[in-house]
């Protein structure tokens, strides 16, 4: 039975795991960068390499404690390649390379996406569900993707065709944008989340013009079947709502006091919230939830889907996933979440991806490089 070490560091978050055979986390540990980057509202990238060189030694080290297991005793290394920020892949690719050279152990190189496709399956075998029916349309939704691939499995691994994605933020990226114009903490998702059950969200009306678009088709391939995501729109209608309805001074006092705080609690920023704020973020989280689902079952029906897979950190929002269990359900359709740990970016799930790859000895030439745009399929 194989064992295979993950290594992750695309983004903001520095993670280690061996995972067994594919089906059986055995260690996974993740450092995350939050408090680093909290005070700026977002990923500063310079930052975030930095955080990595720190992090990866010890997060690895602490990996192998915890799973029982030398790094003799591991049979491949697996590391993400990207998509991602470039400093950030690099640490992780370095690092990686540098113990399969020295130890003489295979390498595989992961794509990050197929890793959030490959979190839910390895739950799900895990659980000791080995019942998953193909074709598989998963939904990976995250800071940096909103993108539909339709997945199916082949002899030697998996394949995927993407036919859906962001024509220009992704939903994430929405909530985090949202969240830093509306004065909350980094990352916006899960406190938006928390913040909106305690909103109306009927009370602001979003124009179906702000996320809703016609789909233009595939501009490079008229004859694929193609399903397009748009959320810079309500991001800016989010904006003037703010504007036209004088809440700036509001959201001025409440950065002030939250921005000193490296990790405020939900109850810490609900104390500055008033009506209208937590009716603005419950309304635009109904109204994101509502296109996602949406777009996605439509998707599905169009494709002739036969399981769901729903990945990614926009994952573990919970209106999303309440959402998705009902409207599918309607349809007989089978959708799979990862836990919430396993949605955010961690190495298990690569780690996971590269088990396919180890049994069909897909490995990766020791010149291999960190890809910030690899595309997946
Ligand atoms: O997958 P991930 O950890 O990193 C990327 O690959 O981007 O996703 C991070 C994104 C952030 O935009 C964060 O705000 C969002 O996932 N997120 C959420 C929730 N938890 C994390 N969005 C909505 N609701 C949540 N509960
Ligand atoms: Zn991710």
């Amino acid at each position: 039975m194989a064992y295979v070490l993950g290594i992750e560091s695309s983004c903001d978050e520095t993670g280690a795991a061996v995972v067994r055979a594919g089906e059986e986390i055995v260690s996974n540990v993740v450092a995350s960068q939050i408090a680093t980057h909290q005070p700026f509202g977002g990923v500063v990238p310079e930052l975030a390499s930095r955080e990595h060189l720190r992090a990866i030694v010890p997060v690895v080290r602490q990996a192998l404690e915890m799973a029982g297991r030398p790094l003799a005793a591991i049979d491949a290394i697996a590391v993400t390649r990207g998509p991602g920020l470039a400093g950030a892949l690099l640490v992780g690719v370095s690092y990686a390379k540098a113990l399969a050279y020295a130890l003489d152990k295979p390498l595989i190189a992961v794509n990050h996406l197929e890793g959030h496709i490959h979190a839910v399956l390895l739950e799900e075998k895990q659980k000791g569900n080995h019942e998953v029916h193909f074709p598989v349309l998963a939904l990976v939704v995250s800071g940096g993707h909103t993108h539909l691939y339709l997945a199916m499995e082949k002899e030697d691994g998996w394949t995927y065709q993407n036919i859906g994605r962001t024509r220009d933020d992704a939903a994430g990226e929405a909530f985090d944008k949202v969240a830093k114009l509306l004065g909350l903490p980094y990352p916006g998702g899960p406190i938006v989340d928390r913040l909106s059950r305690h909103g109306d969200p009927r009370a602001v009306k979003f124009g179906s013009a702000q996320i809703k678009h016609a789909n233009r088709g595939d501009a490079r391939d008229r004859s694929r079947v193609w399903f397009d995501f748009s959320y810079s729109g309500i991001k800016t209608a989010v904006l003037r709502y703010v504007e036209t309805h004088a809440m700036q001074p509001a959201i001025e006092a409440r950065r002030r006091k939250l921005v000193p705080v490296a990790k405020p609690s939900v109850e810490e920023v609900l104390e500055t919230c008033d009506k209208q704020t937590l009716d603005l973020v419950a309304s635009f989280q109904r109204a994101m939830v509502e296109d996602l689902v949406s777009k996605t079952l439509l998707a599905a029906g169009e494709v002739g889907a036969s399981t769901l897979f729903v990945t990614g950190g926009v994952a573990a929002n919970s209106e999303l996933r309440e959402t998705f269990e009902r409207d599918a359900a309607q349809r007989g359709l089978p959708v799979f979440f990862p836990s919430r740990p396993l949605s955010t970016d961690n190495a298990a799930m690569i780690a996971a991806a590269a088990y396919p790859k180890f049994l069909a000895r897909d490995f990766a030439p020791a010149d291999f490089s960190a890809e910030a745009s690899l595309p997946l399929g």
